[in-house]
C-alpha cells in the first residue's frame, strides 16, 4: 500500500470514532456523552413485542407514526436510520454533490467534518467562540455563506459545548438560507435533554430545516441504533430511495423494540433527568473549587467542554488515563486543544470519583509546571 492511498483511507475514517471505540474506556470514563446504556430489562419488553422479519416497504409504520406523533408531524417527512451517525450520512448524501460547499460550526463533532470530507463536500466553517459562550452568531453565520454553499450544517445542543441554539437564532439563520436557497441541517440528538419541555424539533421552523436525531443519547437506548430525519417530503422520499443502496431493509426486532421504547420515554426521561440533575451539580461544585479551569456551564444536558487556563489540555488527558484511570475527550478532536469534554449522564459515584482524580491530576501538573521554573 503506497502513501498516496494510506492517506486516502484516513480521509474515509473518524479519528474521534476510532479513539471512542478504541482508546477512551476506563475504569473512571467521564468521555461518554449520553445517558449510562439502559439495560433490556427495564424497558419491559415481551417476546410477543418482536418478530424477525417486517412486511418491507419504506419504513416500519408504527415507527413513523409514534415518530410523527411525538414531534407533530406529517408521516411523510419521515426516514428512519440506523442511528443519528446513519441519519446524517444518508441527510447528507441526499443533500450535496461532490464538490458542494457546506457551512459547518466550528467546533464540531469530528464525524460531521469526517463525513462531508468523505463525500466530497468542500468544507467552510463559522466560528463558535468560547469567549461569546459558543452562541451561534448569524452575522457570523452569514460572513461566511458563498454563492456556492448548498448547506449550513449545526448541532444542537452543540457537541462539543453543550449550549443550546435559540429558535430566534435559528430563525435568524433559517432566513439567511432560504434567501440564498441553502438548507440547514441540525443535528438534534442532545435537545431532547430539554425534559422538561414537550419534544421541540426545528423542523417547524421553516422547510428549509432538515433535523437528524435518535434515541441514543438523552434515553440510553444508544444500541437500538433508532435514528430518524425529518425532510419535505419530496426530499424524505429521495433519502428513502438513496438508502435503497446503503442499508436497504432495517433490523426489524430493532424497530419493533424502538416502537415499545417510545411508548415508554416518560419514565425513562425523569429518571434520566433527576441523574443529569445531580452529576451537573458535582460538576459544577468541583469547576467552583478551580482557578485552574474555565468553563461555560449550560443548565441541561450531559456535556461540558472545559478550558485549561494555560497551555493544551493534552498533558492533563495523557496523565489522566495513565495515572488515573480516568477519561475524558480531548479537545483536539474538536480541534480546541486546550479545552477537554466531560460527560455528566454516567453513574453518581464514578462522576465524583472520576472528578477527584481530575483535581488531582490538575494539582500535579501545576506542581510539576512550577518546579520546571524554579
Ligand atoms: C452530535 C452527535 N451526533 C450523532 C452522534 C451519534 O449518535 P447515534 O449513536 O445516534 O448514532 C453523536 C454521538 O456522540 C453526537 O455527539
Amino acid at each position: 500500500m503506497n502513501v498516496a492511498s494510506d492517506k486516502k483511507r484516513e480521509a474515509r475514517a473518524s479519528q474521534y470514532m476510532h479513539w471512542a471505540k478504541a482508546r477512551s474506556r476506563a475504569r473512571f470514563n467521564l468521555a461518554t456523552s449520553g445517558l449510562a446504556n439502559l439495560k433490556l430489562h427495564e424497558l419491559q419488553v415481551s417476546l410477543n413485542d418482536l418478530e424477525i422479519t417486517g412486511e418491507g416497504g419504506y419504513g416500519y409504520q408504527p415507527l413513523i407514526r409514534s415518530l410523527a406523533d411525538r414531534y407533530r408531524v406529517n408521516a411523510d417527512c419521515v426516514v428512519t436510520a440506523a442511528g443519528t451517525s446513519f441519519a446524517n450520512h444518508l441527510a447528507m448524501a441526499a443533500l450535496i454533490e461532490p464538490g458542494d460547499e457546506i457551512l459547518l460550526e466550528s467546533p464540531a463533532y469530528e464525524p460531521l467534518l469526517a463525513l462531508a470530507h468523505y463525500l466530497g463536500a468542500e468544507v467552510k466553517r463559522f466560528q463558535r467562540s468560547f469567549d461569546d459562550g459558543f452562541r451561534i452568531s448569524p452575522p457570523e453565520v452569514e460572513r461566511n455563506l458563498s454563492s456556492r454553499t448548498r448547506l449550513i450544517v449545526m448541532t444542537n445542543f452543540h457537541n462539543p459545548s453543550g449550549v443550546l441554539t435559540d429558535d430566534d437564532t435559528l430563525m435568524e439563520v433559517g432566513k439567511l438560507a432560504s434567501k440564498r436557497n441553502v438548507r440547514v441541517l441540525v443535528d438534534e440528538v442532545y435537545l431532547q435533554m430539554l425534559f422538561a419541555e414537550p419534544p421541540r424539533t426545528a423542523f417547524h421552523l421553516g422547510s428549509q430545516f432538515i433535523i437528524t436525531n435518535s434515541l441514543t443519547k438523552a434515553f440510553g437506548l444508544s444500541g437500538l441504533r433508532c435514528g430518524w430525519i425529518f425532510a419535505e417530503p419530496e426530499l424524505a422520499r429521495h433519502m428513502w430511495l438513496l438508502n435503497d443502496l446503503f442499508a436497504a431493509t432495517p433490523v426489524h426486532a430493532g424497530e419493533r423494540l424502538s416502537v415499545v421504547a417510545l411508548k415508554r420515554l416518560t419514565g425513562i426521561a425523569e429518571r434520566a433527568q433527576i441523574r443529569l440533575d445531580r452529576n451537573r451539580e458535582l460538576l459544577n461544585q468541583f469547576l467552583d473549587t478551580r482557578a485552574d479551569l474555565e468553563a461555560i456551564r449550560p443548565p441541561f444536558g450531559s456535556i461540558m467542554f472545559p478550558r485549561v487556563k494555560q497551555g493544551t489540555a493534552e498533558n492533563l488527558c495523557d496523565l489522566l488515563r495513565e495515572k488515573y484511570e480516568t477519561s475524558v475527550v480531548p479537545g483536539s478532536f474538536f480541534e480546541m486543544p486546550a479545552h477537554f469534554r466531560v460527560g455528566l449522564g454516567g453513574d453518581s459515584e464514578t462522576l465524583a470519583q472520576g472528578l477527584e482524580r481530575l483535581g488531582s491530576a490538575l494539582d500535579e501538573l501545576k506542581l510539576k509546571c512550577l518546579q520546571n521554573r524554579s
